[in-house]
């Protein structure tokens, strides 16, 4: 595997399977991932400094007005009925502009501990992890006045389905079946932080475009030259560094056209010992 600073805590099979080909490499980060704790990553990401709202340069202000920008503002051709949001995670950040603009959201993620912490919010269960803030920023975006249970609400209201999925498999959803191909696909920190090398990125992001109409969309938001990032207290998980040029040539090598591209560079008060992320990208392509 690559990611020099990866590291497994407590499970002696992850070694072994490091030493086989590419093929048990993808089998390797699917064992890794037994060990992800979603309240620890929330904690890690999350929480300020990364999540600090009276902050423009922090990272969660920064990836909310990339979204808003792209539903509300950019040349409005983002909108549809069915979108499915690519490993979700224990998140729920990344669908709050998109909210106002499909009725059918599919959240997904390979982990039932995921899936379920995201079920816990959708049913308003005691002792999930607070979006208030997150919530109450994006009603600001969009300067509607709309307060943040009502946005609560209508993304409870689009979220229709919390589904497995695998990146790495030729029919993710597998055995879902889609009533109807995605007018628009959300992915954040995901391809890159499951994948063990550049091929299997690239052939995940082939797998995924199976699910997305012609001329629909792909919103992606990833990090830039990551070796690894902790998934629960001392868990590093290995992540393929990628760059802008890489992420660009290998959404155009699957059949998409680059809209916009934009980068953060992580202030140094961002770095906060959980990853070593350099940057964040977000990326706009259009399928021909
Ligand atoms: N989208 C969230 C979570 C990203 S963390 C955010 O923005 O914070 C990466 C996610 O990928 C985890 O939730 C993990 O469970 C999921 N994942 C792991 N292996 C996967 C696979 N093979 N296919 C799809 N998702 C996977
Ligand atoms: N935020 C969420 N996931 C992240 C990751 N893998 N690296 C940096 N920031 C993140």
């Amino acid at each position: 595997l690559k990611g020099g600073k990866a590291q497994s805590s407590g499970r002696g099979d992850v070694p072994e399977m490091e030493r086989a080909d590419k093929e048990v490499s993808v089998a390797a980060m699917k064992e890794y991932y037994k060990q992800f704790d979603p309240r620890s990553y929330l904690r890690y990401n999350y929480i300020p400094p990364r999540a600090d709202f009276t902050r423009t340069d922090s990272i969660v202000p920064w990836k909310l007005s990339c979204l808003h920008l792209i539903v509300f503002h950019a040349i409005g051709d983002v909108h549809g009925r069915t979108l499915i949001d690519i490993g979700s995670g224990p998140t729920i950040y990344q669908l709050l502009s998109a909210c106002e603009h499909f009725s059918n959201i599919i959240m997904t993620d390979f982990l039932e501990v995921n899936r379920q912490e995201i079920r816990r919010w959708l049913h308003g269960e005691p002792d999930t992890f607070d979006w208030t803030a997150f919530l109450q920023h994006a009603c600001e975006l969009e300067g509607k006045g709309c307060s943040w249970p009502e946005k609560a609400k209508r993304l409870r209201t689009a979220i229709h389905d919390v589904i497995p999925i695998d990146v790495h498999s030729p029919n993710p959803l597998h055995p879902y079946s889609l009533p109807e191909l995605a007018d628009c696909l959300v992915s954040s920190f995901c391809l890159e932080a499951v994948s063990p090398d550049r091929t299997s990125f690239q052939k995940a992001l082939t797998n995924l475009g199976t699910l997305l109409k012609p001329n629909g969309h792909f919103l992606m938001i990833g990090a830039l030259d990551e070796s690894y990032y902790q998934v629960a207290d001392g868990v590093h998980i290995p992540v393929v560094p990628v760059d802008q040029e890489f992420v660009s040539a290998t959404l155009k090598s699957c059949g998409y056209e680059i809209c916009t591209f934009q980068c953060y560079t992580l202030p140094q008060d961002m770095k906060v010992g959980v990853d070593d992320v350099a940057g964040i990208f977000f990326v706009k392509a259009k399928k021909k």
